[in-house]
Formats: C-alpha cells, structure tokens, sequence
C-alpha cells in the first residue's frame, strides 16, 4: 500500500466516508533534482500517496492506481518549501475512483501558497485476489462537485483513448 510515510500529517474531513485529505510536510533535501528543486518525481508521489489515501479512505479497500491524467507542473518547488497537497475523489465509476490533486507550496516564513501541481489520479479497487471490486458511489452536491465530475469524465475518456493509442506500440 503506497500510503505508510509516518512524516505526514492526515486531516480527514468530518464526513461519514472520507472523501477529502490535506497532507502538509516540509520539502526535504533528499527529493532535490540536479537542479537544486524538487524532483518531479517525488511530487507525483506525494500526489499518489494523497489520491491512494481518499481512494482507500473512501472505499475501505486496497486500492491501486490505474491512470494518472492531464498533470501539470506549474512553478518548480524549491527545497525547505511549506507543501500542502490536498485531494479530493471527483467521480466513482463501478470499480474506479477519481481524484483531483493540487499541490501547493509556500515560503514558511510567510505562509502565502502558490499552487504548483494539478492532476487528476484514477485507481481501482481490489479484492483479495487483486480483482477489481464495486466501489460506493459518490453523488456529486454543489455545482462545483458537478463541473468536476465532468472533468474526471473528460480525463478518464482521453485516458482510455490514448491507451487505445498505445496498445499499437506496446510490446506484450
Ligand atoms: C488496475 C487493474 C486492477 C485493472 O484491472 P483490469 O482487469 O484491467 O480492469 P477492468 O478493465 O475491469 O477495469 C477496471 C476499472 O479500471 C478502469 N480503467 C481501465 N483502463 C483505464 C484507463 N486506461 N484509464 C482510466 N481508467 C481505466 C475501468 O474504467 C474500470 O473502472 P470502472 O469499473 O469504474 O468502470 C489492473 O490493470 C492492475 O492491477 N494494474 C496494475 C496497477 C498497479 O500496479 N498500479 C501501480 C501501483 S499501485
């Protein structure tokens, strides 16, 4: 299970499933690229440790990524930064679920957050024979639950769409 690193702090919103998670940590030195910043790949981690936490908080099962859609690096994030990564499950398919990550990152000695990552994250749950298993069903509320919905749809359609593109090229 990819969620485990004790370092992080977990506030859970005060729902009856948890839908919504805001881990918060300090950048450390040992995710530093050749440039002097974060390296992307210790970003996409953090995503998929938050996206991994909704998903399992949500569906009270192991669950693992499937797709991860549409992200965008913004500003690079420098070492020692405040970084606040906040999920929250957009969509539920039967067996898939849906989540929009945001990455922030701030100075914290001021404390003013300037987004640097978004993506959308999809992972499936799974039985104990690693089948994919029925997850509830999250029903959208306010408008903004809605458009976002919408979104998660679009991303899962081109993401299906450029696995049909890949399985030309992909050896077995
Ligand atoms: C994820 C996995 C269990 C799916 O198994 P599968 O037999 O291919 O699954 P299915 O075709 O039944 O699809 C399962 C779900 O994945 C979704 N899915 C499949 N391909 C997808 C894609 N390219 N993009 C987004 N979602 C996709 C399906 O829509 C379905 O969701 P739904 O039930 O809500 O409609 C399997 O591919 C797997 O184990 N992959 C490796 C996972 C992994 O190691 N992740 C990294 C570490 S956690």
């Amino acid at each position: 299970m990819p969620v485990c690193a004790a370092r992080y702090f977990l506030q859970w919103a005060a729902m009856e499933r948890q839908h919504e998670t805001t881990l918060r940590f300090f950048a450390q030195p040992i995710e530093q690229n050749s440039l002097g910043k974060v390296h992307g790949g210790a970003v996409m981690k953090w995503i998929d440790e938050a996206g991994a936490a909704v998903a399992i908080g949500w569906s009270g099962r192991i669950c693992v990524t499937v797709y991860v859609g549409g992200i965008r690096f913004v500003k690079p994030i420098s070492i020692g930064s405040l970084i606040e990564v906040h999920a929250r499950l957009i969509y539920t398919g039967r067996t898939s679920m849906h989540v929009a990550v945001d990455v922030r990152a701030s100075d914290p000695r001021d404390g003013n957050y300037a987004q640097t990552t978004h993506c959308i994250i999809g992972y499936v749950a799974i039985d104990d024979a690693g089948q994919p298993i029925e997850v509830p069903k999250w029903a959208p509320k306010t408008p903004e639950d809605l458009a976002l919905q919408q979104h998660a749809m679009s991303a899962l359609t081109l993401s299906k769409d450029i696995e049909a593109e890949m399985r030309r090229y992909m050896r077995d």
